[in-house]
């Protein structure tokens, strides 16, 4: 084993066990009934090289709901189908409000702020089902993820899914409002049913780290030797995540980690180490700004300690 990897295997060793030992987990999420059953006690990292290697812990192989971490998924299949036409339905700005924020949507014509608040990623979503059935569209998701981690037994969770669509009011109102605008095409039942599908995504650390290669290699997986997207759109895509993948708890994100990043309810954290790494983690308990509060801890110990900031050690 070469050196630089002996050390990213002690680095993920240490987090592993330092976090097993905090007593500050954060709050699981409850307003997803189903996401209230789950054991705060988990802690899961996977990190994927540049080669493919991978450093791995805790629960790394343990599914998880990966909720909003989804939503780079669905932006990268929205774009591929679309192109730049996608930037009519939603915008790429922070919107530095809860994710599941209303207001800013009436100030803005029913146009949301970015992709990845649940407004733009209902928006986003309805891009993809466009010229499909609900059944096609989700099927198309659920073949990219399991293409992306090169790992045919990814489901999706379907007591998930079944939960948030029995409580999923606020999104049913947001995504109600975006039709009266005219930004969602489709019935709104038939959208929000996809949505809710690919949030219940079940994936492990190690096969969301697999999934997320592309973003750290120009576009293209080092693992499968698949290109995915044009090293442009990586780029761009990293970019989004970076300003908005932590809704209003960007900055400190940022600021923290100095990585692009998508967290989850469901307490996942998809993290870019551009040219170095893809990074899962997962940790419940979840700050007040619904972000994952041990896997944001983690990730600062691993970009601290390997010297990975895009911003520089
Ligand atoms: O729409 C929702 O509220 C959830 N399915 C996803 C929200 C989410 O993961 C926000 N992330 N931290």
């Amino acid at each position: 084993m070469d050196s630089a990897l002996a050390k990213l295997d002690d680095v993920v060793k240490e987090i592993t066990e330092e976090i097993r030992q905090r007593t500050d987990r954060g709050e699981v999420a409850s307003y997803i009934p189903e996401l209230a059953r789950v054991d705060p006690k988990h802690f899961g990292i996977a990190v994927v090289d540049h080669e493919g290697h991978v450093a791995a812990g805790g629960d790394c192989d343990m599914a998880f709901s990966i909720q909003s971490i989804s939503k780079v998924f669905t932006l990268t299949l929205a774009l591929g189908k679309v192109g730049e036409r996608l930037w009519r339905h939603v915008g790429r700005e922070p919107s530095g409000s809860p994710f599941n924020s209303i207001v800013q949507l009436e100030r803005e014509s029913g146009v949301p702020r970015n992709p990845f608040i649940n407004a733009g990623a209902i928006a986003v979503t309805d891009v993809i089902l466009s010229g499909h059935r609900p059944r096609e569209a989700l099927g198309e998701i659920l073949r990219f993820m399991q293409f992306l981690s090169d790992d045919s037994s990814i489901t999706i969770d379907e007591a998930v899914a079944a939960s948030e669509e029995r409580t999923g009011f606020r999104n049913r109102a947001l995504a109600n409002y975006m039709k009266s605008f005219g930004v969602i095409e489709n019935p709104v039942d038939y959208t929000l049913g996809v949505y809710f599908h690919h949030c219940a995504l079940a994936m492990s650390c190690r096969q969301l780290a697999h999934a997320g290669q592309f973003l750290a290699h120009l576009g293209r997986n080092p693992t499968t030797g698949h290109s995915v997207v044009q090293p442009e759109r990586a780029r761009r895509i990293n970019a989004i995540m970076l300003t908005c993948g932590h809704y209003d708890g960007s900055g400190e994100f940022a600021y923290r980690v100095g990585l692009p990043g998508k967290s989850g309810v469901g307490g996942g954290i998809l993290a870019i180490a551009p040219g170095k790494a893809s990074i899962a983690v997962w940790s419940p308990g979840l700050d007040a700004w619904g972000n994952s509060h041990l896997g944001r801890i983690a990730l600062e110990m691993l970009t601290q300690r390997m010297g990975w900031s895009i911003f520089g050690a």
